[in-house]
């Protein structure tokens, strides 16, 4: 089977970028205080006070999973629930992490068009039951960029947020590709969360270009009150906290972490121009960051997979989800089309 050096299965698939590698690599020296306590740690969280121009409370995790379920429990009790879409990865990828860490909070799902949940939705799951006998709705969480690909408008979150407020929920953002919203919106990263009403953020490093490692920021800094016990309990206190800090300081000190995920998007808009105009191949959903969602012939599936070639098929409503990432080439788009449109007039 051919192999091939990079893929179109997952953002995080693709290695370490550069800046978050020498700045890991600068982090290596000598002996620094342990479980925070190190000026790696101090430099990346004031950064990200920069980027979100605002005063928040910032904490390292090892991944997107436990950013998300810590900072949800940190938001509910367990009598509560918690509003997402169906494909959000809390309810579809976390092994019900959300329900443990939380102690029993129960997730209510919402339907929604292109990945996303709307006003309507969460007010009607929220007054559908008020009484003792039923989980009391207390977070709404939203994906930025969705497990479809798509992104939240400003005003959208803003709407989302003001219908969240009146039923006195909160606001929860999963993250994990805020980079890449961020890139495709041309936003400032404040006019999506806390000018929006998003209480907490899972940050997203690992998409982006880290080896590993999520921010949980709080803009309701109430809400980070004893957080990093949680952190601890949950077996997320990292002790050589440097090296999980270091490459958010590398990836954001000069702008990296955007640059990049432009580059991821950009990557995924040439794939979906070189492949919208196949027929046999339908596209899903409007591609907005850097993922590419379509439909595809069973046996150009088959064949694309026998070429080498790996990607998933079972997100969302199924369907291929084609993923660039921070070092996908242009060389690497045109291989795949290629493959894909000779495979598609072959079936
Ligand atoms: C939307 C979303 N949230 C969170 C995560 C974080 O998951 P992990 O625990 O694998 O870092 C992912 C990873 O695929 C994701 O796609």
């Amino acid at each position: 089977m051919k192999t091939h050096p990079r893929h179109f299965a997952s953002d995080n698939y693709a290695g370490i970028c550069p800046e978050a590698m020498s700045a890991l690599v600068e982090a290596n020296h000598g002996h620094a205080q342990a479980y925070g306590e190190d000026e790696w740690t101090a430099r990346a969280a004031d950064l990200i006070r920069e980027v979100f121009e605002t005063r928040c409370e910032v904490f390292f995790v090892f991944n997107g999973t436990a950013a998300n379920c810590l900072s949800l429990s940190a938001m509910c009790q367990p009598y509560h629930s918690i509003l997402c879409h169906e494909y959000a990865h809390i309810e579809t990828d976390e092994c019900g992490g959300p329900e443990f860490f939380s102690n029993g909070t129960k997730i209510l799902l919402l339907k929604g068009d292109n990945g996303k949940v709307f006003p309507e939705g969460i007010e009607k799951a929220a007054r559908k039951r008020t009484d003792i006998h039923f989980p009391k709705p207390r977070v709404v969480n939203i994906t930025q960029a969705t497990e479809a690909g798509t992104v939240y408008s400003p005003a959208e979150i803003g709407e989302i947020s003001e219908a969240t407020r009146a039923l006195g929920l909160r606001l929860h953002m999963d993250g994990a590709r805020f980079a890449n919203a961020v890139a495709s919106l041309g936003v400032s990263p404040k006019e999506i969360t806390w000018q929006a009403g998003v209480d907490v953020l899972s940050f997203g490093g690992t998409k982006n270009g880290a080896a590993a490692g999520e921010a949980v920021v709080f803009f309701n800094l109430d809400l980070a009150h004893e957080f990093e016990y949680r952190v601890k309990q949950g077996g997320q206190l990292a002790s050589k906290m440097r090296f999980l800090a270091a490459p958010w300081v590398g990836m954001l000190k000069d702008g990296a972490w955007l640059r990049h995920a432009a580059h991821a998007n950009r990557m995924a808009e040439l794939l979906e121009q070189s492949i919208r105009d196949l027929s046999g191949a339908r596209l899903m959903f409007p591609r907005q960051a850097n993922a590419v969602f379509v439909q595809l012939p069973q046996a150009a599936i088959d064949a694309l997979r026998l070429r080498g070639w790996r990607f998933y098929t079972f997100i969302g409503e199924g369907g291929c989800r084609f993923m660039t990432a921070w070092d996908t080439t242009e060389q690497d788009v045109h291989d795949f089309a290629g493959d894909i449109r000779e495979l598609i007039a072959a079936t």
